[in-house]
């Protein structure tokens, strides 16, 4: 059944021909530093990069445009935590599509996105007050907004290999890869200084002039890092000492991904929290959420809403959110990621053994890191062909990046710990 299916690839290569085709037609039209971007890694790897073209996808499996069917190891970006068009949120959309796909914003909100706000609220540790936008670099962008106007301060410490993004407020604090910066830098905020992540010492330059300390519970496209047990307890209390806001990044580990609700329970207590990817259960919508306290220094709400946005709120993605919300208390799918998980990640551990430098993770958050990204690589094109769909992440891309859909089945999983040392061997 397509949703718990084990890759079925029928065609001689991958990509198949109608893969080929659609690549070449997207050569055509799309921006030039995607294709060229996948030349440069071909070159780099000595594999082929080119990509299929997605036509279908539910549950874990994902099917491309010559009927080849995929294992979705990736979940998406981590987007798919219900599994690629989970019924209750594919038919929440159809009814909301129908009936109201759009409202008016900040002026007249819709019944959907009063839903939302409470659904949210309740996911919370702390009485919330939610700015929703479309994509995670919003609700960083409201987050960073709300840290100047809360301390007057425009500093901001963030963490090298942190992502949060590549709008512009996001970008400037974005420390997973330079060249994200560098072309932009002369327009980005000047006042932002990375620190290392995990290094406890380096928290001393948190100073008076911080007004945010933006870090992700655990770093995702940094390279699937875990900081050491008490550090985001020590960089809450630098920040408080400082008199800095403290922005956690739950964008990719928020709602289950980790084993926990949000990954920084028991951790620290955030002014701020952002959220995104799973939240819509396929569709794009963000939050940022701040205790009251913090979120007043938006003050008077009869002065003009001085950030909004046309399709914030739209009631389509606020339905979608419910249901997928739904969908992950209902199917106990926090707990589920930590068992699974857990088990996942000790059988891959045992059956790579010396092959693989670390494996590493909570939850289904999941790294594999080798010696080298050009191995990385190779074995994350060797892994398409079979039917498996992965990712690098960190520092040349050396970390393999698992973080599935929470529902999928152990059987797929079981599967891919047989495949992995195989593909490991081909790519050595
Ligand atoms: C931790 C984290 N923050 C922020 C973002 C940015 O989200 P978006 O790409 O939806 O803007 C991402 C995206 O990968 C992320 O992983």
């Amino acid at each position: 059944m397509l949703g718990r299916q084990l890759p079925s690839i029928i065609t001689e290569r991958v990509p198949g021909p109608a893969s080929e085709r659609g690549v070449e037609r997207l050569a055509r039209t799309e921006c030039p530093s995607l294709t060229m971007r996948r030349a440069r890694r071909a070159e780099r790897s000595g594999a082929a990069h080119d990509p299929i073209v997605w036509v279908e996808a539910r549950g874990a499996n994902v099917v491309d445009a010559d009927g080849n069917v995929f294992v979705d190891l990736i979940g998406a970006f981590g987007v798919c935590a219900v599994g690629h068009a989970h019924p209750r949120v594919t038919d929440a959309v159809a009814r909301q599509a129908a009936r109201l796909p759009h409202a008016l914003g900040d002026v007249h909100p819709s019944s959907a996105k009063l839903d939302l706000l409470d659904r949210l609220a309740a996911w919370l540790p702390f009485d919330a007050r939610i700015v929703l936008g479309l994509n995670g670099a919003d609700a960083i962008a409201a987050a960073l907004k709300t840290a100047v106007l809360a301390t007057g301060r425009p500093g901001v410490v963030a963490f090298e290999g942190g992502y949060h993004g590549l709008m512009y407020g996001p970008l400037a604090i974005c420390g997973s890869h330079p060249g994200f910066r560098e072309p932009f830098a002369a327009q980005l905020n000047p006042h932002v200084r990375f620190l290392p992540y995990g290094d406890a010492a380096a928290l001393e330059a948190i100073d008076g002039t911080v007004g945010a300390v933006v870090v992700e519970p655990a770093l995702g496209r940094g390279g699937l890092v875990f900081p050491p047990e008490g550090w985001l307890a020590q960089v809450e209390a630098r920040a408080r000492a400082a008199g800095a806001v403290v922005i956690v990044d739950e964008i990719l580990t928020g709602f289950g991904r980790t084993g926990r609700r949000f990954a920084f329970e028991g951790q620290l207590t955030p002014d701020l929290v952002c959220v995104g990817k799973a939240l819509g259960g396929g569709l794009p919508i963000s939050a940022c959420a701040g205790t009251a306290e913090v979120m007043a220094a938006w003050g008077d709400p009869d002065r003009e809403a001085i950030h909004t946005a046309t399709f914030a709120g739209y009631p389509i993605g606020c339905a979608a959110a419910c249901a997928a919300l739904d969908a992950i208390e209902d199917e106990g799918l926090v707990e589920r990621a930590r068992a699974v998980g857990e088990k996942w990640r000790e059988r891959l551990a045992r059956a790579l053994g010396s092959r693989a430098r670390e494996v590493r993770g909570r939850g289904l958050m999941i790294g594999v890191e080798l010696d080298d990204g050009a191995k990385a690589s190779r074995v994350v094109q060797a892994a398409l062909t079979h039917g498996w769909l992965l990712l690098g992440a960190g520092p040349g891309g050396r970390t393999l990046q698992l973080t599935p859909p929470l529902t999928i089945d152990e059987a797929l999983l079981d599967a891919f710990s047989q495949v992995l040392p195989r593909l490991l061997d081909e790519a050595a």
